[in-house]
């Protein structure tokens, strides 16, 4: 049998972590390489330092097996592989709307020099178009003599919560390429997934640079119109989510990424199109994506409006008011609390006086790390019992299963700002339920003095 292929993933973070350890389910030998020694330690253990439904399962199973092994040094790296995944972190610059693209160059710069024969490195980072073609001018100047070092790009589409899923079992895969001899081994590579029937796209480059950063723009955009509706709902006194169910129904619309309520947050989307936007003003094309600007804009009022609610549900201020925050996390399934929009509305309704418990069932340890002041509570009914308000800011299925009889707050009254909750359930035990684009459901506000 000839030897398996043997591939390193360069950063082993979320996206290089799932990435490895799916190329070893696949039957692939694979070698993590990261510069953080604490993570690589935790990896080489067997041990995932964040939660990822599925996940752990993987890394145990293949760093038992063998095929699965992680290192902190770019020349094991350089000497192991034929193929070379970069997966590094493309964060959102401090002074701009850019992203930084420093970890991606350092990746390059670090492995290539050590690399003894012709390799391939193939880009999954998420980046601004022309990255690709930079990163090949980087890597000639640095490979050592007669050594060819070609550059690929191939995007990933992984969602946070069901990342294991959307790898072994994508929806497309897609491939940039400047040589046919790229798109044989990346064919050869993602045969075990494409022979189960998923598109395998070949194009240039810069377009599948493009691909990555285009379909989250156009999925923010999706949920920021939803917002937008929501507004007018308001104004006008109609119900967003019978609205977005009349809609989605025209297949050409669909229902999926249209649930209007606190709106995205997380790693990708909001610096996506951020970082769009500056690429697009750097190219000079910047007229054509300010209306990503509006889908930005859309999205951060969900943030200020749903804290108002909250003010007018306590009478006109929080000051004192103890509030109980259900969620922490971006969305259900994760632990990220990466531009979470439910800690940012904790954290500005502590601003103005509150006492704000928040309780999330896998991310009150990394929401304590990044908002330390903030209060926690081990369970919904540590969190709930006693409040002023509760409000539920991501849709854990816990939940969505919550008795709201059996709950002890001070004054039934809940924002839903996910429009998640059986507002009727709530309504009929004696809950006020609130939500943005929605008509008030249950019984009339008492605010107490
Ligand atoms: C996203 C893309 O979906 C994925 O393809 C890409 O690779 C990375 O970015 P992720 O950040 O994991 O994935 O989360 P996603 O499931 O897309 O949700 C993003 C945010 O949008 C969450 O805060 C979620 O609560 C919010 N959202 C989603 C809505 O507000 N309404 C919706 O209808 C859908």
């Amino acid at each position: 049998a000839p030897e398996p292929i043997r591939v390193t993933v360069v950063g082993t973070g979320y996206l290089g972590a799932t990435h490895a350890a799916c190329l070893a389910e696949l039957g692939y030998d694979v070698l993590g390489l990261d510069s953080d020694p604490a993570k690589i330690a935790d990896l080489a253990a067997g041990r995932l330092p964040f939660y990822e439904p599925g996940l752990a399962e993987l890394v145990e199973r293949h760093t038992a097996s063998g095929r699965l092994r992680f290192t902190t040094d770019p020349a094991e790296a350089a000497a192991f592989g034929d193929l070379h995944f970069v997966c590094v972190g493309t964060p959102q610059r401090r002074d701009s709307m850019a992203a930084d693209t420093s970890h991606v160059e350092a990746a390059v710069a670090a492995l290539v020099p050590h690399l003894r024969g012709d390799a391939l490195l193939v880009g999954k980072s998420t980046v601004p178009v022309g990255t690709a073609a930079g990163l090949q001018q980087l890597a000639d100047e640095l490979a050592p003599a007669g050594v060819e070092v070609g550059v690929a790009w191939n995007p990933e589409f992984l969602r946070e919560g069901r990342a294991v899923d959307d790898t072994l079992r994508p929806d497309r895969v897609v491939v940039g390429v400047t040589d046919p001899r790229h798109e044989k081994a990346l064919r050869e590579l993602y045969a075990p997934v494409v022979d189960a029937g998923v598109p395998f796209l070949v194009t240039d480059l810069a377009t599948s640079e493009l691909v990555k950063v285009a379909a989250n723009a156009f999925l923010a955009t999706k949920i920021s119109f939803a917002n937008a509706i929501a507004e007018l709902c308001d104004a006008a006194g109609g119900d967003v989510v019978a609205l977005t169910d009349a809609i989605g129904h025209d297949a050409r619309i669909g229902h999926q990424f249209l649930s209007a309520g606190l709106g995205f947050g997380g790693g990708c989307l909001p610096k996506d199109i951020r970082a769009l936007m500056a690429r697009a003003g750097e190219l000079g094309v910047d007229e054509a994506l300010t209306f990503l600007r509006e889908v930005d804009a859309i999205n951060m009022r969900r943030r200020s409006r749903t804290v108002a609610l909250a003010v007018q549900e306590c009478g006109g201020s929080v000051l004192g008011r103890r509030i109980a925050v259900l969620g922490a996390a971006f969305k259900p399934g994760t632990d990220d609390v990466r531009d979470s929009p439910a800690l940012n509305v904790a954290a500005q309704l502590q601003l103005q006086g509150a006492h704000v418990r928040v309780h999330d069932p896998r991310a009150n340890a990394t929401a304590a790390r990044m908002f330390p002041t903030l209060g926690y509570a081990d369970t919904v009914e540590d969190a709930v019992t006693g409040a002023d308000l509760v409000l539920h800011l991501t849709e854990w299925e816990e939940f969505r299963a919550l008795d709201p009889a059996l709950l002890a707050p001070a004054r039934r009254v809940v924002v839903d700002g996910r429009n998640a909750l059986d507002a009727d359930r709530w309504a009929a035990a004696g809950w006020r339920v609130r939500a943005l684009g929605r008509p008030a459901v249950g019984p009339l506000a008492t605010v107490s003095p």
